[in-house]
């Protein structure tokens, strides 16, 4: 396993203050995170005023500009910049969610773009988290079909009926803004698969092509792995893909009840 040095200190302390750009007349603020594991210092947050009409409205063109502009150093995860990827989960002004389909618009009515990266997971450097734990409790859900039938000639079919059964579970696309909101994730991120990994889970147990059912329940069944979600719902509430994990672990919850 990558093992990342970790923030000797969380208490942020001081941050730079850029100079506004030279002859630019409208400017957006940004307030950034940042942290560098090789310097030996704590966690600061740094100011940067961003040309708004030299620069896209999502705020991960904000941070682009600044990259490209002012301060190169800045380090952030993206690839597809349409909402696909994942990668760009930050906390922006409070909320997790995606930089690249977040406008600047739509932060703080006007006021400075805060931007950490995602919260109660270690940092890689700045608004880079560390999701290997993320990861491997994906992997440990085993996210792949397990059929029981022999191998059709050409494909493994699904009625309309419950093809439409997997809506609202196979668009989730793991960038874990559900899972770093949940307080119950936070403190039990170790034992407690969150609710991503168990919305991949219901995903597959509600496969009708699926033939593991029953062993997938099973291997839910657990205090910690499940039973840690209370209900709080911030995951619901913050998936920028309109998603409902909460709904999902009821789902699963109620499937153990009843079976
Ligand atoms: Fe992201 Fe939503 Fe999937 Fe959670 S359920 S990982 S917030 S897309
Ligand atoms: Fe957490 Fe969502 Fe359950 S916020 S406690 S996983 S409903
Ligand atoms: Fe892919 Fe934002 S860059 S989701």
């Amino acid at each position: 396993m990558v093992e990342f040095a970790l923030p000797k200190n969380s208490r942020i302390t001081g941050g730079k203050a850029w100079p506004k750009p030279a002859g630019v007349t409208e400017t957006r603020e940004f307030r950034v995170y940042r942290w560098n594991p090789d310097d030996g210092k704590n966690p600061s947050v740094d100011t940067y005023h961003v040309d708004i009409n030299d620069c896209g409205p999502m705020v991960l063109d904000g941070l682009i500009w600044i990259k490209n502009h002012i301060d190169p150093t800045l380090t952030f995860r993206r690839s597809c910049r349409e909402g696909v990827c994942g990668s760009c989960a930050m906390n922006i002004d409070g909320q997790n969610t995606l930089a690249c389909t977040k406008s600047m618009h739509d932060v703080a009515a006007g006021g400075a773009v805060k931007v950490n990266p995602l919260p109660h997971q270690p940092v890689v450097k700045d608004l880079v988290p560390d999701l290997t734990n993320f990861y491997a409790q994906y992997a440990s859900i085993e996210p792949w079909l397990k059929t029981t039938t022999p191998t059709p000639q050409k494909e493994w079919k699904q009625s309309h009926q419950d093809r439409e059964k997997l809506d609202g579970l196979y668009e989730c696309i793991l960038c874990a803004c559900c899972s770093t909101s949940c307080p119950s994730y936070w403190w039990n991120s170790e034992r407690f698969l969150g609710p991503a990994a168990l919305l991949q889970a219901f995903r597959f147990v509600a496969d009708s092509r699926d033939g593991a059912t029953e062993a997938r329940l099973t291997a839910l069944d657990d205090e910690d792995k499940l039973y840690r979600c209370h209900t709080i719902m911030n995951c619901t509430a913050t998936c920028p893909k309109g998603l409902n994990p909460g709904q999902a672990i009821g789902q699963i919850k109620k499937m153990l009840a009843t079976r």
